[in-house]
């Protein structure tokens, strides 16, 4: 069934067709649904072993289990996880599990192999949840800081008298911890009596609460109950008029909702920052080389201002500025550095300099929004001769590449965006249409920062 056939049958207006087509990719990559050419050469979508599971009308039908287990009732009692199952469970008696799937012996003359590989895909993707959320309580817990402050392997019993929880959650931290060693969060060592402890990865050793480099408050933010709920609302989004699903759940755009919701504005300002003390310092001391000849920046959409300090801080030289909304800088210390703020809007104007930044700002818009914000940013530079340039980091999205794991951290970040911002990850040609409807010339693609790129853009 081809893209457009598919957006037909469904019950969503037509302009959602480019958004089914972001959700299908996801499923796509995952094995949800395949892709086949038609007897016309043309592409279309097919049903794996895995989707012919979730038909309704098939009475092998594992619809009803996935939506009773992604079902808010069940799902939010994740955010519950670090408090209540550590120490009661005071909603467990309001949730009634039902599971309607039948192990029945005949399968309809499907092969058994293949019904179970295909449960099992199924499987894998409802109960994900449980390693982002065993995460998330890893986090909040402490985990990572009581192992490193132990300085050696650390046993469960060792664990356990360090952390905040109950005398008869012990066995339960066991078997939370056993997943986090399965992905890889902790290791498990032998310590110098040769027993068995909880060490840090290189993952869990940025988590840390003490280091500068922590990504811990990107785990809290974009765990939260705030941005995660909103997945509920995407099949419902999908069939109305509203703009982003942050709009459908709450009545307000996600910028909107953060100035009315100053908590959770804070928590995100947070979550930004942490990304670019780690990213920017990479960039500064590995790339320098994209901030030569520069005499000024402004970081649009700069946040709380990290980017713009290590920016300041690598090049003394530059004149840095930021330009976020109101409710943002105001919440800035007043005795920051060297560092301009300016709250604002990137629509209206953007205070003229050599080069104007963008990290993480485009992939928040639509197409159209984004050549408004670059043709403001391309009024604010002198021309390519004259030093002119913006700097933008952002995903570069690339279904072909090798590594499957990285096609699907872009994929579900693109969904994630279509969810909680109303944005999205691109593809190169789709960055080029929107750098050439906003009048830029020339640009250069460096993938240099992970699953990131830096795209130089000359006016
Ligand atoms: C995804 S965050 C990125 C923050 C930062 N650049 C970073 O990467 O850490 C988007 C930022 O754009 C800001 N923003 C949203 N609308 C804006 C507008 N109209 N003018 C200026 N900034 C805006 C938000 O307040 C937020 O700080």
């Amino acid at each position: 069934m081809t893209l457009s056939k598919l957006a037909e049958a469904l019950p969503i207006r037509p302009a959602e067709t480019a958004h089914v087509h972001r959700l299908m990719r996801l499923m796509v990559h995952l094995g949800v649904f395949a892709l086949q050419k038609n007897e016309h050469g043309k592409e279309g979508y097919v049903l794996t072993p895995s989707s012919e599971l979730l038909l309704n009308e098939s009475r092998m039908s594992l619809s009803p289990f996935l939506l009773m287990l992604l079902d808010p009732v069940l799902e939010s009692q994740w955010h519950f996880f670090k408090g209540d199952m550590f120490e009661s469970f005071p909603m467990a008696d309001a949730v009634f599990l039902k599971s309607e799937v039948a192990m029945e012996s005949n399968k309809g003359g499907r092969d058994a192999h293949e019904f179970f590989q295909a449960q099992a895909h199924i499987w894998y993707h409802i109960f994900n949840l449980a390693s982002s959320m065993s995460l998330k309580c890893a986090v909040e817990l402490g985990i990572p800081d009581v192992i490193h402050n132990h300085g050696r392997p650390m046993k469960l019993l060792e664990l356990t008298d360090a952390l905040p929880v109950s005398p008869a959650k012990i066995a339960h931290v066991n078997r939370l911890m056993r997943l986090l060693v399965h992905t890889g969060f902790f290791a498990l060592q032998k310590n110098e009596d040769g027993e068995e402890g909880y060490a840090l990865t290189p993952s869990s050793r940025l988590l840390l609460n003490e280091s500068r480099m922590s990504l811990s408050p990107f785990i809290l933010m974009f765990l939260d109950p705030v941005l995660e709920s909103q997945y509920h609302f995407l099949s419902r989004w999908f069939q109305g008029e509203a703009a982003s699903v942050m709009e459908t759940a709450t009545g307000l755009g996600v910028w909107e909702f953060m100035a009315q919701n100053p908590e959770t504005s804070n928590r995100f300002n947070r979550a930004m920052a942490c990304d670019s003390k780690i990213i920017m310092e990479i960039l500064v001391n590995e790339c320098s080389g994209f901030f030569k000849g520069v005499r000024s920046v402004v970081d649009v959409g700069g946040g709380t201002g990290e980017t713009a300090m290590t920016i300041g801080r690598a090049f003394p030289h530059i004149k840095c500025t930021v330009l976020d909304l109101p409710h943002v800088v105001a919440t800035v210390p007043k005795t920051s550095t060297d560092i301009d703020f300016v709250g604002g809007d990137m629509f209206e104007s953007i205070p003229k300099v050599d080069a104007v930044f963008l990290k993480w700002i485009l992939h928040d818009w639509s197409d159209e929004d984004c050549v408004r914000i670059l043709r403001r940013c391309k009024e604010a530079i002198p021309s390519k001769e004259e030093g002119g340039k913006v700097i933008i980091v952002e995903m570069v999205v690339d279904t072909a590449q090798a590594d499957p794991k990285s096609t699907e951290v872009q994929l579900c970040i693109d969904v994630l965006l279509m969810v909680n911002i109303g944005g999205k990850e691109r593809d190169e040609q789709e960055w080029r249409k929107i750098f050439m409807d906003a009048g830029f010339n020339q640009y250069k693609i460096t993938p240099v920062l992970g699953l990131r790129s830096v795209i130089e853009l000359y006016p």
